[in-house]
């Protein structure tokens, strides 16, 4: 089912795709030998025209803990792209050494792009401020082991869910949007400054399915509603001047003060990197879940690689 396939978009895979995905990466989780060798001899290239901690590393740590190997840049200076070579030159060349492509690139549409001249998989790893759906995959795997529902619905439902920040550059919320509005009973608290308020095809898409959602300035008046809080931090690397970023920057620093108010099981995730928007005082507190968060990356990437590049088929995990 998922084998050969590239993922752009959130809503690339189904949710039933999402839910096999889910499972393995639970099942990779309690047993660490699990698919272990299951992608020696294959090659990921890991294409990164933008900085990345966490995506990059968490896809080649994946790709290392099934038996393959990585190859590729983190720093484009070092790719003939400085040379003026285009994005779909640089496709098909890559494309001739590996079996995988991930790949982050500041321009929107680049990993659409990307995937309709490869012939081999791409993974978007994030293009620009639109999506960054393995993140999501992250963000919605996070929410099922922390606050699933079991068996229901795909494991996730009835959930009040919180997106602070800077919602307008978050791409890691357009994906988790538009990918938590095919639950049941979600509904959504968008906590933004005016200026960084969601996209209008987020909130659009968000009316077209009827899902519930309000927009406020205010963290504290709704902290108490919400099951999930998603922290993000401003994008300066998106901002067109430095004046707005500096005044916008610490709109929302979330502290032990302002989790007096919230639920007792609320669950606090963020994508990472985070700069000032939560305090480190929180780290501490049970609710705080963004390191966890990180760790699912690694495996539900793992179930990724292994379904795309057709290895986990050998396990009769996901019909390839
Ligand atoms: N969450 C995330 O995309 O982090 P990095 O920028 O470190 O990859």
């Amino acid at each position: 089912m998922l084998e050969g396939r590239s993922l752009i978009e959130p809503l690339n895979f189904t949710m039933e795709e999402m839910d096999l995905l889910f499972s393995l990466a639970e099942k990779i989780e309690e047993d660490g030998t699990y698919l272990r060798e299951s992608c020696r001899g294959k090659l990921l290239a890991t294409l990164f025209f933008e900085p990345s901690t966490r995506t990059r590393l968490s896809f080649e740590a994946a790709m290392l803990r099934l038996g393959g190997s990585c190859l590729g840049f983190a720093e484009p200076g070092s790719s003939s792209t400085v040379k003026g070579e285009s994005l779909a030159d640089t496709i098909k060349t890559v494309s001739c050494y590996a079996d995988a492509i991930v790949m982050r690139n500041p321009k929107e549409g680049a990993a659409l792009l990307a995937s309709r001249v490869s012939p081999v998989p791409v993974i978007n790893a994030g293009d620009g401020g639109h999506h960054h759906p393995t993140q999501t995959l992250t963000d919605l795997l996070t929410i099922r082991r922390l606050r699933g529902t079991g068996g229901t619905a795909g494991g996730i439902g009835g959930l009040t869910v919180g997106f602070c920040g800077d919602l307008k550059f978050g791409r890691t919320v357009h994906s988790l949007a538009k990918a938590l509005a095919r639950y049941e009973r979600i509904s959504m608290v968008f906590v933004s400054p005016a200026e960084l308020k969601a996209p209008g095809y987020i909130t659009g898409h968000l009316e077209d399915r009827r899902v519930p959602f309000t927009e406020t300035e205010s963290l504290e008046k709704v902290m108490g509603d919400l099951d999930v809080l998603y922290m993000t931090r401003v994008q300066r690397e998106r901002f067109f001047n430095e004046e707005d970023y500096i005044r916008l920057k610490d709109t929302y620093v979330l502290n032990s003060e302002k989790m007096k108010n919230a639920k007792k099981d609320l669950v606090i995730l963020h994508p990472l990197p985070r700069v000032n928007e939560i305090a480190p005082e929180v780290d501490a507190d049970p609710r705080a879940a963004y390191f966890r968060q990180a760790k699912y990356g690694m495996y539900v990437r793992m179930a990724l690689l292994s379904s795309i590049l057709g290895t986990a088929e050998h396990k009769g995990e996901i019909p390839c």
